[in-house]
């Protein structure tokens, strides 16, 4: 089949999602294609039909040709890379079987996913170790996140997080000068790159990082749970999942694969999801989906009369921009508002209370047209409050 970009209407078929609807958070869970779907239930028919040959005889080959294919797509080699349920997964397996000492910094920042926080704050407990996290202005002043980064480094930094695509900023962290601070002071890495497959030309060995996880469910079409951890040769040999398990002493990322009886349909599928990806276009549909970002920011922007925060090469395929809205900035607000958008006009989008102000997360796929965002534009338009 060959790719119109031009025809988002056209596209939406290849989705389930309900046509009634203008669905402008593919960030938040992904949204995957039918025929990925379907290849899934295909694995899942497999299991049944015959568990034990299904997951004993056959299963952990293809679970490692699987993950072959993906780190193949990642420009890495398929022994560096552990499929995880979800980027909050591999982020646990890194931070809660790291060797720490006590009084180790753990370095990240203040506006890491939530989950990482609490993680964080969770293992700062077991552990004794310290967590600094560094903070900086949004809308972003140029160069401040790198001061803000460098500047919190201390000689007990042990290991820095790195969002390599913020949520819910949705902002590119400048992840080369950060890590080159990691190096230049013998800091180990983790990027946390929850948004990254399949939104950015993403070649992970050339990084130069001991970490990186990603999930494929969201801007890679697999379905939900499929996500990976890859880890550097020296950043391994302690490495285990969450849930330690059977394959304890068998290394990384053999310790991986076998947490227990669980249905491996969602890495197995990896292959059609990678194979929809290049059918859509492959390496064009992150310069796409940002050209179709960029065109959406402006409308929303002009309708508003709001600025952005971030300049255009710190976009991927999400932009966060301030509501014109007056009253309080709170989270449960924010949530109201993003329920009656849903309730009164069918528009799926996220809304965020930060720094006495709220802000609106967009996101642009393949199966997104501008009157998704020019229906925003209205809706907003109508809120109790507004003022452009
Ligand atoms: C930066 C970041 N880290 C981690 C996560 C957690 O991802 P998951 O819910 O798939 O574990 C997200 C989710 O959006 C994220 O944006």
């Amino acid at each position: 089949m060959q790719f119109k970009f031009s025809d988002g209407k056209e596209l939406r078929k290849h989705w389930m999602l309900a046509e009634d609807m203008h669905f402008l958070n593919h960030g938040s869970f992904g949204a995957t294609p039918r025929v990925v779907l379907q290849a899934q239930q295909r694995f899942r028919d497999r299991l049944e039909l015959q568990p034990v040959d299904f997951l004993v005889r056959q299963a952990p080959a293809e679970l490692r040709a699987a993950a072959g294919e993906l780190a193949e797509f990642l420009g890495a080699r398929g022994e560096d890379l552990a499929f995880v349920e979800n980027a909050t997964a591999g982020v646990n397996a890194v931070l809660r079987s790291y060797p720490w000492q006590a009084g180790d910094e753990l370095l990240l920042s203040a506006h890491a996913y939530p989950a990482v926080k609490q993680l964080a704050r969770f293992v700062a407990h077991q552990c004794h170790i310290v967590i600094r996290e560094f903070d900086f202005a949004f809308p972003l002043q140029e160069g401040e996140i790198l001061e803000r980064f460098t500047a919190a480094v201390t000689p007990a930094t042990r290991m820095a997080i790195i969002d390599h695509v913020s949520s819910p900023l949705a902002i590119l962290y400048p992840l080369q000068e950060m890590l080159a601070v990691c190096r230049a002071k013998g800091i180990r890495t983790l990027v946390d790159g929850a948004h990254v497959p399949g939104m950015l030309p993403l070649e992970i060995p050339a990084l130069g990082v001991d970490w990186y996880v990603g999930n494929c469910h969201k801007w890679l079409f697999a379905p939900k749970g499929c996500a990976f951890l890859w880890a550097a040769p020296n950043a391994r040999d302690f490495l285990q999942p969450p849930v330690v398990s059977l394959r304890m002493e068998e290394g990384f990322p053999a310790t991986f694969d076998w947490v227990g009886t669980r249905d491996p349909s969602a890495w197995l599928s990896i292959s059609a999801a990678i194979a929809f990806y290049r059918e859509m276009g492959g390496p064009d549909i992150p310069a796409y989906l940002h050209q179709t970002l960029l065109e959406a920011c402006q409308l929303l922007q002009d309708a508003w009369q709001v600025e952005s925060p971030a300049a255009p090469q710190q976009l991927g395929t999400m932009a966060t921009l301030p509501l014109p809205l007056s009253g309080e900035a709170t989270l449960e607000r924010a949530n109201q508002i993003r329920d009656q958008l849903w309730r009164e006009h069918r528009i799926e989008v996220p809304l965020f209370a930060l720094k006495d102000r709220l802000w609106i997360r967009i996101s642009a796929q393949l199966y997104n047209v501008m009157d998704d965002y020019r229906a925003l534009a209205v809706a907003v338009q109508h809120l109790p409050g507004y003022q452009a």
